[in-house]
């Protein structure tokens, strides 16, 4: 078992000092969860944030770019227009447009903040909005989550490293609608170990597409993209999902990747939302750093994600935030 040392961050990933986390239920020989014995050491260690990027007044915002606050408005995702349609289309292929800016610079030395400012220049350069930045208070415009960062790492002053895999996520709001992808890609070369864990997420996430058809149970996505998870001996994270999407960020109906046996929704033409496998090499379980966003596998192992943003057509499914060959395979 490692033992930190007062100053040391603690073991359970919190991010907070071993003094202020867990040393006192440690003095008092309290068992730790299974886990944590078995438990890494941390690569990833919360870092500086640079100061908040600005959005030019021109920029259209969402309705919580001032407030924080998201809105409460549940649409009925189903009866989508021709016109929200096409502009589905426009901010999924922004988003695409600007993954690929940010996948692009991904290498050696570059921190995560100049990805989020890659990110954020690239969404305004376009007439987008960046939907992260004060979602909820998200300080950022991008999503990075390096290693065992499931979700939602925040860009900061963390240089990458090779051997490093890190996943991220881009969210454009254009034309009223919000788009949404990530993909996860290599820092230089990694082991075998992660490529396979990177593979096999990415293959979770076009078997979960592949099955999106009228008329089909939408637990039919979490039932294959799980099935095919275990097959390979990973796990599914169970704390995050894939989420409607459209004039809202996040909206019903949720897409869980495990099989949800009493989930009643069915799958209606018409309908957009994402799907976005996390896959872990551990346990599915997750903690959450002091900063309320990073999450962190519970056994601090490797981590990966794919996310696309789908419309659900006659016949089966639109990506409508770019294609079948993600980044990490380009060129292999
Ligand atoms: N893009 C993420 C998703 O796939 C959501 C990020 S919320 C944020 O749903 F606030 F962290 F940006
Ligand atoms: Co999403
Ligand atoms: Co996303």
């Amino acid at each position: 078992m490692n033992q930190p040392k007062r100053n040391d961050p603690c073991w359970c990933g919190s991010g907070k000092k071993y003094k202020k986390c867990h040393l006192a239920s440690d003095e008092r020989g309290e068992t730790r969860p299974p886990e944590a014995r078995a438990r890494k050491q941390p690569t990833v260690r919360p870092g500086v944030l640079s100061p908040t990027r600005l959005v030019p007044a021109h920029i259209p915002k969402p309705e919580y770019a001032e407030s924080g606050r998201r809105g409460g408005r549940s649409r009925d995702c189903k009866k989508t227009s021709e016109d929200e349609i096409a502009r589905m289309r426009r901010a999924g292929a922004a988003a695409r447009a600007v993954l690929d800016e940010v996948l692009a610079a991904v290498r050696p030395g570059i921190t995560t903040d100049a990805l989020d400012a890659i990110a954020h220049e690239a969404t305004i350069r376009l007439g987008g909005y960046p939907s992260p930045l004060n979602y909820m208070g998200y300080p950022k415009s991008l999503c990075t989550s390096v290693n065992e960062v499931v979700v939602h790492g925040i860009p900061d002053s963390r240089p990458l490293e090779a051997g490093d895999i890190i996943n991220c996520d881009v969210t454009v709001y254009l034309d009223g609608m919000h788009g949404d992808c990530s993909e996860t890609v290599f820092v230089g070369e990694v082991s075998p170990e992660a490529e396979r864990l990177v593979r096999v997420t990415w293959e979770c996430l076009l078997k979960g597409i592949d099955v999106v058809k009228p008329g089909v149970k939408l637990n039919v996505v979490g039932r294959v993209i799980e099935a095919h998870a275990k097959a390979h001996g990973y796990s599914i994270v169970r704390d995050f999902t894939g989420h409607g999407i459209g004039e809202l960020f996040h909206m019903d109906p949720y897409v869980a990747h495990y099989e949800e046996r009493r989930n009643p929704w069915v799958i209606q033409e018409g309908m957009t939302f994402t799907i976005e496998p996390m896959l872990n090499m551990g346990t599915h379980r997750c903690e959450m750093w002091a900063d309320d966003w990073t999450a962190v596998s519970a056994d601090l192992s490797l981590s990966a994600q794919f996310e696309h943003t789908i419309l659900v057509t006659k016949g089966g499914a639109e990506i409508l935030t770019g294609g079948r060959e993600p980044f990490f395979l380009k060129g292999r």
